[in-house]
């Protein structure tokens, strides 16, 4: 997508200068900043530090880190120490072990001369392939907005979205967002609300991300969705996920579920757009299965943005002394859900399994 006009992936590798470079994204909205890193525990940290983030992203990204690891040491044990550190960064996003276990596998069927070769290929096939599935998210997601249209007779659709699914938090389109820059480019009207997404507040960065596209939308609290819902301003839900069962249940960002049940009271779509990387299959009971990350405190007492000359600063605006929890992630079970968007189709939550086997 652009920026300033320009087109940027999130996040490109390039095998001759044995470079990854990525958006830092923990400057934005505020400042457009690209990042190189040159060995994989810089890669690890961006992970880590949610300079890189949203599940796509994260997979792509830790599959640039085995390329950077094999560059320097293409062992068995190199590779299987740089696939402990890199998983170990973030444990919610299925995605991260996707791509680990997928480009491990791959590179070990080559001789050591040859391991880091074959691993900077496979990561860029698995980039590439991020960057199809998303648009094909996108165009399947196309016809939900459009039928809405129908009913709006020239009056915007209302669409709510939770967290940054956008293209950066993959490498390019994103997955809930793909179809809402499809439905705008082909001049359906639609406007975005957005939550902030609070203690991180990935939804500045979908605010970010929709202005550059030009996208209507207005950024909300987290918790005013359930109001414009119960007053008819929202015709809409649709979130990215960073798990998904076999059964429909969705893993994503704090605030999702409350988000759903809102929804659900008020018979409004709920969708989540979801790559079949995401989805997780092996998972039975997504409430007891799925590893929630519980992120540090700090990120609830301290608040970043600029001071009121411009300069970036953080305040603190909870005592050190009062305790704080900070779960990442929540679990909407599938009975909440009206439909799973993957490159593939749409399937209502039980059909999902039978949706992926086609
Ligand atoms: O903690 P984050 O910012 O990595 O969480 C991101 C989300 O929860 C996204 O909604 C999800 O990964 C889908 S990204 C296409």
């Amino acid at each position: 997508m652009k920026v300033n006009g320009q087109h940027h992936r999130a996040i490109t590798g390039d095998p001759a200068t044995g470079e990854v470079r990525y958006i830092d994204q923990t400057r934005l909205p505020h400042e457009f900043a690209i990042k190189t890193a040159r060995n994989m525990p810089e890669l690890a940290e961006a992970i880590r530090a949610m300079a890189v983030r949203g599940a796509p992203l994260i997979g792509v990204t830790a599959a640039f880190g085995i390329a950077l690891a094999l560059g320097e040491d293409a062992s068995d044990a190199a590779l299987d120490s740089a696939r402990s550190t890199l998983l170990a960064t973030r444990p919610t996003a299925v995605n991260l072990a996707w791509a680990l276990k997928r480009i491990c596998e791959y590179s070990q069927r080559f001789p050591e001369a040859e391991r880091a070769a074959a691993a900077w290929a496979e990561a860029q096939r698995i980039a590439d392939e991020d960057v199809a599935i998303n648009h094909a998210i996108g165009r399947h997601t196309l016809p939900l907005i459009q039928e809405l249209a129908e009913g709006k007779h020239g009056a915007p659709v209302n669409i709510l979205t939770h967290c940054n699914a956008g293209w950066i938090a993959t490498v390019d389109w994103g997955t809930a967002l793909s179809g809402l820059y499809q439905a705008h480019d082909a001049n359906i009207r639609i406007h975005v609300w957005v939550d902030e997404t609070r203690p991180r507040k990935q939804g500045l960065l979908t605010a970010w991300e929709l202005r550059q596209h030009g996208v209507p939308h207005t950024v909300i609290a987290d918790n005013a969705g359930g109001h414009l819902m119960q007053h008819g301003r929202v015709d809409m839900v649709i979130v990215g996920a960073d798990r998904v069962t076999g059964q429909g249940d969705v893993c994503n960002k704090i605030g999702t579920y409350l988000k759903a049940l809102a929804a659900y009271d008020n018979r409004v779509p709920f969708y989540a757009a979801v790559p079949s990387p995401t989805i997780d299959l092996s998972i039975g009971d997504a409430l007891r299965e799925i590893e929630i990350e519980e992120r540090s405190a700090d990120e609830l007492r301290h608040v970043r943005g600029l001071d009121s000359s411009g300069r970036p600063t953080s305040i603190q605006i909870l005592p050190d002394v009062s305790p704080a929890a900070n779960p990442g992630f929540d679990v909407t079970p599938a009975r909440l859900v009206t439909g799973i968007i993957t490159e593939k189709g749409i399937a209502a939550p039980r059909e999902l399994a039978r949706l992926l086997q086609v």
